[in-house]
C-alpha cells in the first residue's frame, strides 16, 4: 500500500490545473449504456474510481476505450445486466448502472452496496423512484432485481435531495413512456452536467439546477461527444490549502460559480478569492482568521465533501469553530487524526467543536476516507516536522496525482511504497 510523507511548513506559490469532475464523470460514464453507439467522454481523469466503474461497464460488455485523454465507450453490444458485489463493494457510485440498464433493456440486477465508512448510505430512494416509474424491484440475497417492460413517467417526490439517485431516475426517465417530474431532486452542478449531456442525446429535460425536474421520455438516444465540468471538489480542496500555508496560487479550469457557500466561508476565514475569469481563481491566504461556524446542506448549501477540508484549515488558529455535518451520519473520521496531530476538536453529536490551535505537528496517521484523507494531506502540509499517511488508496479515488500537484506548489510531499 501506498503511504504520502510530508515535510510541513513550506508556503505553496504557483499555479495548479484541476481535472474534470469526478462526480460528473462517473454519471456520464453510465449515461452511455443509453444509448446504441459509441459515446466520447472528453478530458477523463486518471482516478481509481473511473478505473473501477469501466470494469463494471465492461463486464456489461460495454467497450471501454481511453482516448487522447478521455473515453470511448461503445455500448452497441451490452448484453450484461448484473453490477457483481465486489465490484460495488468497492465503489457504491455502480449504482449508476441501474437507471440506464432498466431504462434501456428492461432488467438490472445490481450488488446492494453495503454501507461505508462515512454512512449506512441506502438506496432505497433510487428503488422507489424506479417503483414509483412501474418497475417490479425485488430484493434477496444482497442483491436487487429491477424489472420493466417499459418504465412509465409519474411524479416522484424524493425525502432527501439525493444526488445519485436524482442521476439514476433522470436517467431512467429519459426513455419511460411519458412524463417524470422529480420534485426535491438534487441541484448539484454534476447532476446539471448530466442534464446537459442527456439534451445532447436527444432527452428532453427541464429545470436542471432547481428542485423540480420535469423530463418527457423519448423513444432512444444517441450517443455523446462531451466534455465534463471541473472539480469543485478538488479545486475546493486546494484553495484551502493555499488559505492554510501562506499560499498564492492559481487555479486554471475552477468554476468559481459552482463553489458560492465554499467561497463565503473561505473568505470569512481571511483568504482573499479573486476570478480572474476564463476558469482561472487566483486564492491567497491573507489576513488567516478561524472561528469560522459551517453547517454542510446540499447545494447550494455548504459542501459536505468539502467539511473535512474545511476542518483543516479551522484546525490551525486561535478561535473556535462549530462544523456541522447534516448529510452524512459519521463523517467526523478525520477528527481522531486531526487530534493526533496536535488538534484540538471534539465531536458532539453532528457537531465538531475545533479550538484552533497555534501550530498542528507532524504524525503518523491513517485515512479513512477519501476527503479526510485530503484533510490529513492539508494538515500535514501546516504541520511542523513529517506527517505520514497510510492507505492512501483512498485519496486516488478521487484525486489524480494531488502530491504532484502539490509539489509543483513548492510543498515537500512524496508518495512512497509502504
Ligand atoms: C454523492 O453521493 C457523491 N458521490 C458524494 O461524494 C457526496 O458526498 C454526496 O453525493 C452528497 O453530496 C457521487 O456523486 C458519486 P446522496 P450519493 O444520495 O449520491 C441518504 C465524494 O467524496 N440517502 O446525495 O451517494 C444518504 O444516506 C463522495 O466524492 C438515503 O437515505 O449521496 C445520505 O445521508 C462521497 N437513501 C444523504 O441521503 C437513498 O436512497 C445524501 O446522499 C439515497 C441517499
Amino acid at each position: 500500500m501506498d503511504a504520502l510523507v510530508i515535510e510541513g511548513g513550506r508556503a505553496l506559490r504557483g499555479s495548479v490545473r484541476i481535472g474534470a469532475a469526478k462526480n460528473a464523470v462517473l454519471p456520464l460514464m453510465a449515461a452511455a449504456l443509453l444509448a446504441d453507439g459509441e459515446s466520447h467522454l472528453r478530458s477523463v481523469p486518471n482516478l481509481a474510481d473511473v478505473r473501477t466503474l469501466s470494469r463494471l461497464l465492461e463486464h456489461l460488455d460495454l467497450r471501454v476505450r481511453p482516448d487522447n485523454g478521455g473515453l470511448l465507450l461503445a455500448a452497441d453490444a451490452v448484453g450484461g445486466r448484473e453490477a457483481p458485489y465486489e465490484l460495488v463493494k468497492t465503489m457504491r457510485a455502480s449504482v449508476l448502472v441501474l437507471g440506464p440498464l432498466v431504462a434501456r433493456f428492461g432488467s438490472a440486477r445490481v450488488s446492494l452496496p453495503g454501507g461505508c465508512a462515512i454512512g449506512a448510505r441506502p438506496i432505497n430512494l433510487h428503488l422507489k423512484g424506479l417503483e414509483a416509474m412501474g418497475a417490479e424491484v425485488v430484493l434477496e440475497h444482497g442483491y436487487v432485481d429491477v424489472r420493466a417492460p417499459r418504465l412509465r413517467g409519474t411524479r416522484i417526490v424524493l425525502d432527501i435531495p439525493t444526488v445519485t439517485g436524482t442521476e439514476n431516475l433522470m436517467m431512467a426517465a429519459s426513455l419511460a413512456d411519458g412524463t417524470t417530474v422529480i420534485e426535491n431532486a438534487a441541484r448539484e452542478p454534476e447532476v446539471q452536467d448530466l442534464a446537459a449531456c442527456l439534451v445532447a442525446m436527444g432527452a428532453r429535460i427541464r429545470g436542471a439546477g432547481s428542485a423540480v425536474l420535469e423530463i418527457d421520455g423519448v423513444e432512444s438516444l444517441a450517443p455523446y461527444d462531451y466534455t465534463p465540468i471541473p472539480d469543485r471538489i478538488e479545486a475546493g480542496t486546494l484553495m484551502a490549502a493555499a488559505a492554510l500555508c501562506d499560499g498564492d496560487v492559481t487555479l486554471h479550469g475552477a468554476r468559481l460559480d459552482h463553489l458560492d457557500a465554499f467561497v463565503v466561508k473561505l473568505r470569512e476565514a481571511g483568504a482573499e478569492v479573486v476570478d480572474l475569469g476564463e476558469q482561472r481563481v487566483r486564492v491567497t491566504s491573507g489576513e488567516r482568521r478561524t472561528g469560522v461556524d459551517v453547517r454542510t446542506s446540499p447545494h447550494p448549501g455548504f459542501p459536505t465533501d468539502m467539511q473535512a477540508q474545511f476542518m483543516a484549515l479551522m484546525a490551525k488558529g486561535t478561535g473556535n469553530s462549530v462544523i456541522t455535518e447534516k448529510v452524512f451520519e459519521n463523517r467526523f473520521m478525520h477528527v481522531s487524526e486531526l487530534n493526533r496531530m496536535g488538534a484540538d476538536i471534539t465531536v458532539e453529536g453532528s457537531s465538531a467543536v475545533v479550538r484552533g490551535v497555534p501550530q498542528l505537528s507532524g504524525a503518523r496517521v491513517m485515512a479513512t476516507d477519501l476527503r479526510a484523507s485530503a484533510a490529513l494531506v492539508l494538515a500535514g502540509l501546516a504541520a511542523e516536522g513529517t506527517t505520514v499517511i497510510s492507505r492512501v488508496y483512498h485519496l486516488d479515488r478521487g484525486y489524480e496525482a494531488l502530491e504532484v500537484k502539490l509539489a509543483a506548489l513548492g510543498a515537500r510531499v512524496e508518495r512512497i511504497r509502504e
